[in-house]
């Protein structure tokens, strides 16, 4: 990685800092995302910077020796939540709003759900979301323990074949590495609708069990405020599937 510091040009940021900085955005999935509209990129290259953690993470990881772990404790904000992969942010956009006093972090590797989302920002003036395009992983290492109210993970790529197993997203060090960071237990909530991955979640936290205790595990209900959330929560009920709720 890098040793480099961050150059302070105010333009393009997240194409200066991908060149920079490749590896903190490293993602095994879709690697070509639709083309950003010049609508959107004008839109990226002008708002980015002002809702984007990625310097602040990068920075950190960069400048470990220099650098205090990101702290989101401002007065304004009650609690602090973070979604993982939020997709087109459709979840995200809606739980911001809906709480004005918590602040939302989303982390998300397709740009153009970042760009979706940034759209939201400044159209509705949303002022409690900040955003990262970085591998998430790098997000959770830069944040100070105990100091994240609620994680959210909808509907992780499944990754279904065997030898992709290890791409999952729910590892037991990323289960460590989440659980470090929030404040108190059964905060991680991860939805699914693959038998197989729940069936993974469950013999990790088996063989983990001083860390995550027993699992809460239930079938979300259409009347459960997470049931149908997203868009793949969607696509799985349409096509016939269940929806789990793991809280960890
Ligand atoms: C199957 S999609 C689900 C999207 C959305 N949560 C939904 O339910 O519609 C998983 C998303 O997670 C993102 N993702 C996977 N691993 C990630 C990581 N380590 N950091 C950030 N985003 C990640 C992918 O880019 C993808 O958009």
């Amino acid at each position: 990685m890098g040793k480099n510091r961050l150059s302070r040009e105010n333009i393009d940021l997240l194409h200066r800092l991908k060149t920079q900085f490749p590896d903190y955005y490293k993602y095994y999935g879709r690697k070509i995302s639709k083309k950003l509209s010049k609508k959107s990129l004008d839109l990226m290259n002008e708002y980015y910077q002002a809702f984007s953690l990625d310097e602040e993470i990068i920075n950190y990881h960069e400048l470990k020796k220099f650098n205090k772990k990101l702290i989101f404790t401002e007065a304004k904000f009650n609690r602090v939540n973070i979604e993982i992969g939020f997709g087109n942010g459709e979840f995200l956009l809606k739980s911001a709003l809906a709480n004005p006093d918590e602040l939302f972090i989303g982390s998300e590797f397709y740009v153009n759900g970042i760009a979706k989302v940034l759209k939201e920002i400044v159209n509705l003036s949303i002022h409690n979301l900040k955003l990262t395009n970085l591998n998430s992983i790098y997000l959770l290492q830069s944040i100070q323990s105990n100091s994240v109210d609620k994680i959210y993970i909808l509907n992780p790529d499944p990754w279904k074949k065997k030898r992709h197993h290890k791409r999952r997203l729910i590892s037991a060090d990323n289960l460590k590495l989440f659980n470090k960071v929030i404040k108190s237990k059964k905060s991680i909530y991860i939805t699914t609708d693959s038998k197989d991955y729940l069936k993974s979640i469950k013999e990790i936290s088996k063989t983990n069990r001083e860390f995550f205790g027993i699992l809460d595990i239930e079938i979300l209900s259409d009347s459960n405020c997470l049931y149908g959330v997203s868009r793949y929560q969607r696509k799985a009920i349409e096509n016939g599937g269940k929806i789990y709720l793991v809280r960890i």
